[in-house]
């Protein structure tokens, strides 16, 4: 059911698993219509589902990503490579150990590019190159982050070097054992590099995600809250399950 009057129009679906095979399936059929998309991706539980669907399209031979490339939202610094809980490691563990992309691409150090403060710049130029992102996925915040657009980023941030908000980094404590080992910071595509994208879809599941949802949709569009900045896009979708609708639907 698309939710009336919705400021950023919204499907609520019964369950999370029919999200993501629209999501999903409308991927394969951009794919389908053009081999050489260029996919944004993120990490965190919600894509998983669709990472899984756009698998077992591949598995089952009805889509191929050898021709297509990928931008991630972001990535932590001060990781080393190939550290288990890096967003890199995330992805290949999800997706790109089994769809192979022709190319992968993450806002992060590297040889070619050491000096954190050069990736945003090197990272931008790298998705002007290839055409720009034609399909954003995104996930949110608990305090309305996108990527790692913490609130108080600006509406113009580009690909830059961000300090990760204590709240951030209380909630990815577990995946590091504690939240003194958590980087404290990231390299996040800005909040203009994601309105930049051709389209944009958001996903946002479970009872926990209730309020954000709600403020997504009906705080002030401010950096306070820097998902309120979805509004406006001209094609942004938000996928969310009835728990996730709860705070907007009663
Ligand atoms: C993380 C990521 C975001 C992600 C968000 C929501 O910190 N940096 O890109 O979208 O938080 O995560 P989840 O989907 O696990 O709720």
């Amino acid at each position: 059911m698309w939710l009336d009057g919705a400021s950023v129009p919204t499907l609520v679906v019964d369950a999370r698993a029919d999200a993501e095979r629209i999501v999903a399936d409308e991927i394969v059929a951009l794919l389908r219509e053009n081999p050489a998309l260029v996919l944004g991706l993120a990490t965190g539980n919600s894509p998983v589902g669709v990472y899984r669907e756009l698998c077992a399209a591949q598995a089952a031979g009805r889509v191929s990503f050898a021709n297509a490339s990928t931008f991630n939202l972001d990535e932590y610094l001060e990781l080393p490579g190939g550290d288990p809980r890096s967003f890199r490691r995330w992805m290949e563990e999800h997706l790109f150990d089994r769809v192979k992309p022709r190319a992968v691409h993450m806002p992060e150090c590297t040889a070619l590019q050491p000096e954190p403060a050069r990736v945003g710049e090197a990272y931008e130029r790298l998705i002007q190159a290839a055409g720009g992102i034609d399909v954003q996925l995104l996930g949110i915040g608990r305090n309305g982050h996108i990527g790692f657009n913490e609130p108080g980023a600006p509406r113009l941030s580009r690909t830059r070097v961000v300090e990760l908000h204590p709240a951030t980094r209380e909630l990815a404590a577990s995946a590091f054992g504690a939240i003194a080992h958590v980087p404290k910071r990231a390299i996040t595509m800005g909040v203009a590099t994601i309105l930049a994208a051709r389209r944009i879809r958001v996903l946002a599941f479970g009872a926990g995600k209730a309020e954000i949802v709600k403020r997504a949709l009906v705080d002030e569009v401010s950096s306070a809250c820097p998902v309120t900045f979805l509004r406006g896009h001209p094609d942004v979708k938000l996928f969310v399950d009835r728990e996730a609708a709860a705070a907007v639907t009663r």
